[in-house]
């Protein structure tokens, strides 16, 4: 198949690209380079040696979005184009609001214009909210989100179920992801964050390279088995695979199918500081601090539904992940602008 990879140049967009591209498919992507960068898409081209058609271009730019789609024979959109930093969207809710709302419509737009019928979305745990028990399962009810991050996943999950409600040919993947961390096992692509990471692996990482000094660990205090947030971190090549298996299963499932990307097991931060360092042979400094507002203490997944209808399941651990992650950093100490 050939699949538009809407911000395809990106962290998770990078990755999925390779391993769509090891399984056969083409690869269009799509991106202005805002959270990203070109040369995540030349490195993708050199580890699987498969060219990929790239196009500089904002995804809520109607006219330049029309173009790609009338240049190309896309059987499937992804959509990675949306902002997805918790605190940025607290100060500037519009420009989340904005983007991500906009980025939506216009695939949608350009997809009816165009007659492509198959879209996978990528959204996140996070529109469970705090209402919902653990683990969470996709027959959930979506809860009150923190933060307007999570509310434009939750509305952008939202206009999609409407507007495939509406025309029964289309079809509809939402691929709710936990905690991706990790990069390709090569050290070649990775995370790339801009300025002081707000994510805990890149955090770590940039204290393991000496870009930061210590790690916050934010709160100790929590009603958890060490006091540390849990969460269920997945590695990011499992969750690149998750979407192979979504784009090949999509075309013959018409209709909202949902599924958890996640490994089913949480960890806390503590172990994760404790895990990075065994892997990786190494200390990391850490200090205390206040909990960060709308943290939760702890969620993860229920991944049967993955497992049973797609045959999907995460297989890489919390050693490969940490190792991954650590190989990419300490190659790359300055992301891509190396
Ligand atoms: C958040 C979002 C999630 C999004 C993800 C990636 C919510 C509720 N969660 O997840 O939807 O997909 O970011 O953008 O909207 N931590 C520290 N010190 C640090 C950084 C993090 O202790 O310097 C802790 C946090 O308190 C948390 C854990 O590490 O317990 C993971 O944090 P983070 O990587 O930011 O991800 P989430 O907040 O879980």
């Amino acid at each position: 198949m050939k699949i538009l990879l809407a911000g395809g140049a990106g962290y998770i967009g990078s990755h999925t690209a390779l391993a769509l591209l090891n399984s056969g498919h083409d690869v269009v992507i799509a991106d202005n380079y805002y959270n990203a960068s070109p040369e995540a898409v030349r490195r993708v081209e050199k580890l699987t040696g498969k060219p990929v058609t790239l196009y500089e271009a904002d995804v809520q730019d109607r006219d330049a979005m029309m173009k790609i789609f009338k240049e190309n024979d896309i059987d499937c959109v992804i959509h990675f184009a949306g902002l997805k930093a918790v605190g940025e969207s607290v100060k500037k809710p519009l420009f989340y609001y904005r983007n991500n709302i906009d980025t939506t419509l216009t695939l949608l737009e350009c997809m009816e214009a165009t007659g492509v019928k198959n879209f996978v979305f990528s959204s996140s745990a996070t529109v469970y909210g705090a209402e919902n028990a653990i683990p969470y399962v996709e027959t959930m009810h979506r809860g009150s989100c923190s933060n307007p991050y999570g509310w434009t996943k939750y509305m952008m999950e939202q206009i999609l179920t409407d507007a495939v409600a509406a025309d029964p040919d289309m079809n509809l993947v939402l691929l709710r992801y936990f905690n991706p961390i990790g990069a390709h096992e090569s050290g070649m692509i990775g995370e790339d964050p801009k300025g002081i990471p707000n994510n805990l692996m890149p955090y770590i990482s940039q204290v393991a390279v000496g870009k930061l000094d210590h790690l916050t660990i934010f709160g100790n205090d929590y009603d958890t088995p060490d006091g540390t947030c849990r969460r269920d971190y997945i590695h990011v090549m499992d969750l690149a695979e998750g979407h192979v298996k979504a784009v090949e299963y999509i075309a013959d499932h018409p209709g909202t199918n949902i599924f958890n990307l996640g490994t089913g097991t949480p960890y806390s931060v503590l172990e994760i500081v404790k895990a990075f360092e065994k892997a990786n042979d190494l200390k990391i400094k850490y200090e205390f601090g206040p909990r960060r507002a709308g943290d939760l203490p702890e969620f993860w997944a229920n991944a049967d539904k993955a497992k049973k209808v797609l045959g999907w399941t995460a297989t890489r651990t919390l050693e490969d992940m940490c190792r991954d992650s650590w190989n990419w950093q300490k190659q790359n100490p300055n992301g891509y602008r190396d």
